[in-house]
């Protein structure tokens, strides 16, 4: 049976709302509370582990359970893996409060199909154009092939022992991570993508939070 990490123990800082991101209002409801929903309608998750800030861990909801997440998002990920049993693992960014159901389950069913693979994440096609810019941030080095380029988002599901191998780095090295697939890859682990819906829109800035409030108006959430 699965086990999911909701990784919440971001300050959010561009938010400005001055609380924990994951526990601003989303639709009458703490962003967090929609993943959990999300999470609890899908029959193979058996436990739900939230990481949240140290000072914040009353923020997390009933029949989860709490852990302190760490200073950058991959060492908040560690904490919570410590804290489940479970196999495949799901890891989510509270961030990302319209994830649907249907998508952790498509993502735990590619992994169970795929015995080749490590780990399975939700990804969008690219519709713009992406350049590398030089160091000295105004030089184009040179022009993507867009065919080819998906934008990662979570969720991102894992074997658990490869989830382990790769958070099995040093903290400096966890630092750097933006994406727990990137250190799975780096571990030379295989990662298939499912195509995410163009719904599952991140929260950082307080336009995302009015655009998200908008869709799930939209969807009479
Ligand atoms: O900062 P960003 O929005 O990229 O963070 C992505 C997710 O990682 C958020 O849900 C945030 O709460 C979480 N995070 C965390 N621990 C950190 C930093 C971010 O759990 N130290």
């Amino acid at each position: 049976m699965a086990v999911a990490l909701i990784v919440a123990a971001g300050r959010g800082e561009r938010l400005g709302s001055g609380r924990p991101k994951a526990l601003v209002s989303l639709g009458g409801r703490p962003m967090l509370a929609w993943s959990v929903a999300a999470l609890r309608s899908v029959a193979a998750v058996q436990a739900i582990v939230v990481a949240l800030p140290a000072d914040a861990l009353d923020g997390a909801p009933e029949g989860t359970r709490a852990v302190a997440g760490g200073e950058h998002r991959a060492h908040s990920v560690r904490a919570a893996l410590r804290a489940g049993a479970g196999d495949p693992v799901i890891v989510h960014d509270a961030a990302r409060p319209l994830a649907a159901p249907a998508l952790f389950e498509q993502a735990l069913d590619e992994l169970a199909l795929s015995p080749e693979a490590d780990a399975v994440i939700a990804a969008a096609p690219v519709t713009d154009t992406i350049k590398e810019v030089s160091a000295d941030g105004r030089t184009v080095a040179r022009t993507l092939h867009r065919a080819r380029l998906w934008a990662v988002q979570t969720p991102q599901v894992f074997r658990r022992a490869a989830l382990e191998h790769a958070l099995d780095v040093p903290d400096s090295e966890l630092a750097r991570a933006t994406d727990d697939a990137g250190l799975v890859e780096a571990a030379g682990g295989v990662v298939h993508v499912v195509g995410s819906d163009p719904g599952n829109l991140k929260i950082t800035t307080r336009e995302d939070l009015r655009l998200a409030e908008l869709i799930l108006a939209e969807r009479g959430g």
